[in-house]
C-alpha cells in the first residue's frame, strides 16, 4: 500500500507530526510531501493530509489544496489530521477544511495536538503565541496555570490510533 502524508506548516509542528506518523507506519511504503512539493495523488492508495490552524482557520494553502484535489481524493483512501492549539474546537476547524463529502468519507478527522513554543515561530506569529501561551499559564485568579486550560502537546496517541486506522483500511 502506497500512502502519502502530504502537509504544509508555519511552525514546524504539522511536519513533525507527519514525519511521526511516517515512523508509526514504518514497513509500509510512505513518502512525506510539503503540499508545494511536486506529487500526484493517483500515484497513492492513501492520501493523509495534514494542516495546521490559524486565527480559528484551517491555513489558506490547506483549504486551497483540498479544494484543487477533491475530485482525487475522493477516488483514493483520504485522511486528515490537523494540529492547533485548542483541540476542543479541533471538528469546527475539520468542517471549515473540509467539502462535506470529503469530511463523510474520510478514513480518519484527528486532532494530533500542537505547540505554542514561541521559538517555532517569527515576527507577528511569534507575538501571537507569546500572548496566547501567557493567556494559558498565568490567566489564572492567582497568576497560576489557569485549570481550564493547558498548554497543547503532540499527541502520540493520537498518532498511533491514526497510524492504526491507516493500516487496517488495506
Ligand atoms: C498566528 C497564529 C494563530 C493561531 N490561531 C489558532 C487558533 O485560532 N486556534 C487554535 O486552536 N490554534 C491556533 N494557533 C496555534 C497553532 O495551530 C499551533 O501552534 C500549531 O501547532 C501550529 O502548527 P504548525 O507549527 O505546523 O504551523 C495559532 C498559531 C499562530 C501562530
Amino acid at each position: 500500500m502506497k500512502i502519502a502524508i502530504i502537509y504544509t506548516t508555519t511552525g514546524g509542528t504539522t511536519r513533525e507530526c507527519g514525519e511521526l506518523l511516517a515512523r508509526e507506519l514504518s514497513g509500509q511504503d510512505v513518502t512525506l510531501f510539503d503540499m508545494d512539493e511536486r506529487h500526484d495523488l493517483s500515484d497513492y492508495d492513501v492520501a493523509v493530509i495534514g494542516f495546521p490552524i490559524r486565527m480559528a482557520r484551517p491555513a489558506r494553502r490547506a483549504k486551497r489544496y483540498i479544494k484543487e484535489h477533491k475530485g482525487e481524493l475522493l477516488t483514493i483512501k483520504s485522511a486528515y489530521y490537523m494540529c492547533c492549539g485548542f483541540i476542543d474546537f479541533a471538528d469546527e476547524y475539520a468542517r471549515q477544511a473540509l467539502p462535506c463529502e470529503l469530511y463523510e468519507s474520510a478514513l480518519d478527522i484527528t486532532c494530533l495536538g500542537g505547540s505554542l513554543d514561541p521559538a517555532r515561530f517569527k515576527g507577528f506569529d511569534k507575538l501571537i503565541v507569546k500572548s496566547v501561551r501567557s493567556e494559558i499559564l498565568g490567566g489564572g485568579n492567582n497568576g497560576d496555570q489557569r485549570d481550564d486550560m493547558a498548554l497543547p502537546t503532540i499527541l502520540d496517541e493520537n498518532i498511533s490510533q491514526l497510524a492504526d486506522l491507516i493500516k487496517k483500511s488495506v
